[in-house]
């Protein structure tokens, strides 16, 4: 399995503000879109509600730590035990590929992105180029000593986008 986590960041890691995005980017939503479409998604509790709904045609895994929780349409963990176990028993595999090449991936939001950064083989980060001085959700630090950036594309900001940013890879090395 390869877990990868996806996530658009501002300059300084911001990326939420009272469980609701802080840009509306669609170029960033079809990026996601196209990244995670077909996999396994694993988000926290928080992140669940603020989308609303499972992400259709795909494999909705959502943590919490409430033993009461239950929504239609997705798969509830209460632990990383909990994770592990759930994945190994039931991997989802993508037509052609083994378990080894299946990509899942961790969606946020700022708590389930800490516990997951020093587990990732890969991070599709969008760089979003602006500050949000009252976010209250963050993207922990990317630390270069262990993910190598492996691609960058630059976007200017346009009509439907409103700020420039920047579709990139990191992939672990260390
Ligand atoms: N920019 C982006 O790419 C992006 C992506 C996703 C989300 N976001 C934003 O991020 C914000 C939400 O992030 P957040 O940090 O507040 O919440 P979150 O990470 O989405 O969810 C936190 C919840 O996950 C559960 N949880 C945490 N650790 C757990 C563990 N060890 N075991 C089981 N369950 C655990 C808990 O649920 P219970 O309280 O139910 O126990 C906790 O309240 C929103 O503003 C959202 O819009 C941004």
């Amino acid at each position: 399995m390869i877990l990868s986590i996806i996530a658009a960041i501002g300059k300084n890691n911001e990326i939420g503000k009272k469980n609701e995005l802080l840009w509306n980017l669609p170029a960033d939503m079809k990026h996601f879109k196209e990244a995670t479409s077909g996999h396994t998604v694993i988000m926290g509790q928080k992140t669940f509600e603020s989308i609303g709904h499972p992400l259709p045609n795909r494999r909705n895994i959502v943590l919490t730590q409430d033993n009461l929780f239950q929504r239609e349409g997705i798969e509830i963990v209460h632990s990383l035990e909990e994770l592990d176990a759930l994945l190994k028993t039931s991997p989802q595999l993508s037509p052609g590929k083994e378990e080894k090449d299946e990509e899942v991936f961790v969606i946020g939001g700022g708590q389930i992105y800490k516990l997951f950064i020093d587990k990732a083989d890969k991070l599709y980060i969008t760089h979003v180029n602006a500050s949000f001085p009252d976010a209250d959700a963050f993207f922990p630090e990317i630390i270069p000593i262990v993910f190598l950036e492996t691609s960058r594309e630059e976007h200017k900001k346009d009509e439907k986008n409103a700020y420039d940013y920047a579709f990139t890879t990191y992939t672990r090395f260390q």
